[in-house]
């Protein structure tokens, strides 16, 4: 591979809950900038605790893990608050603020960052408009449907601009023909340059589109070596 340092890099990670027997029991993998990746593997496998190890939620229990560059095992509340400031992340269960309005939600991570309100308004459309929610920017969450509620989720996590997007089983609550939106969306912001790192059990996707993947298996990621392209260009 080329001279480039990984955005993620992970070497013989393993995590365990409390006293529990180890989820994730050795992983090794080097993530790169502007790739898109598939996370799979069974229910139960782990990919929801990778993601929350790469948004740090949760810390190895023992292993190397840095995130540009950064080794996270000891890093101060300012500096996970820096790397966060650069992913964005699409949970399972949407984490929508139910008190806001749709626009009010996806211009949130921008008040985070100090932009005033026009400019919040401004991108918020934008970004709404992007994922075909242009009607619904005053509408509260609890009146959208499940696909409505996951391309918010997305909007508010992609506002930022992020150069790493972690998206959780994202077509996990939507029909087929929103999952295909879905995953052009998640096209468009890796050839606009971001890492997009998609965990999903639906192999209809993994197959069609050509991607590296990730696969955890036994605790371990299996490389797909055939299909690995470090640019995640393959299909391009
Ligand atoms: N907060 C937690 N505390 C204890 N065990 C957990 C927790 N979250 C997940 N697990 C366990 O870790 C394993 C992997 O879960 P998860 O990462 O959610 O897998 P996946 O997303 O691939 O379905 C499962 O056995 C699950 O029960
Ligand atoms: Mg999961």
């Amino acid at each position: 591979m080329s001279g480039e340092e990984p955005i993620i890099f992970l070497d013989k990670v393993m995590l365990h809950y409390g006293d529990g027997a180890p989820v994730l029991k050795s992983i090794s993998a080097s993530l790169y900038k502007k790739s898109f990746y598939f996370l799979t593997g069974a229910s139960g496998a782990g990919k929801t605790t990778l993601m929350r190890l790469l948004y740090l939620g949760i810390r190895p229990s023992s292993g190397q893990l840095k995130i540009f560059g950064k080794d996270v095992s000891d890093i101060s509340r300012r500096e996970i608050f820096e790397i966060r400031q650069k992913i964005g992340v699409v949970f399972q269960d949407f984490n929508l603020l139910n008190h806001l309005t749709v626009l009010e939600n996806v211009a949130l991570p921008l008040k985070v960052m100090g932009e005033t309100e026009k400019q919040r308004e401004n991108q918020a459309k934008e970004i709404l408009d992007w994922v075909g929610l242009g009607g619904c920017f005053n509408a509260y969450p609890d009146v959208l449907s499940g696909g409505q509620k996951q391309r918010v989720a997305i909007a508010r996590a992609v506002i930022i601009r992020p150069e790493i997007l972690l998206a959780d089983e994202p077509t996990g609550n939507v029909d087929e023909q929103i999952a295909s939106k879905l995953m052009n969306l998640f096209y468009g912001m890796h050839k606009m340059g971001t890492c997009v790192i998609v965990a999903t059990h639906y192999r209809q996707f993994v197959d069609t589109f050509h991607y590296n993947e990730l696969k955890i298996e036994n605790g371990r990621i299996i490389a797909n070596e055939s299909s690995f392209d470090p640019k995640g260009d393959s299909l391009a």
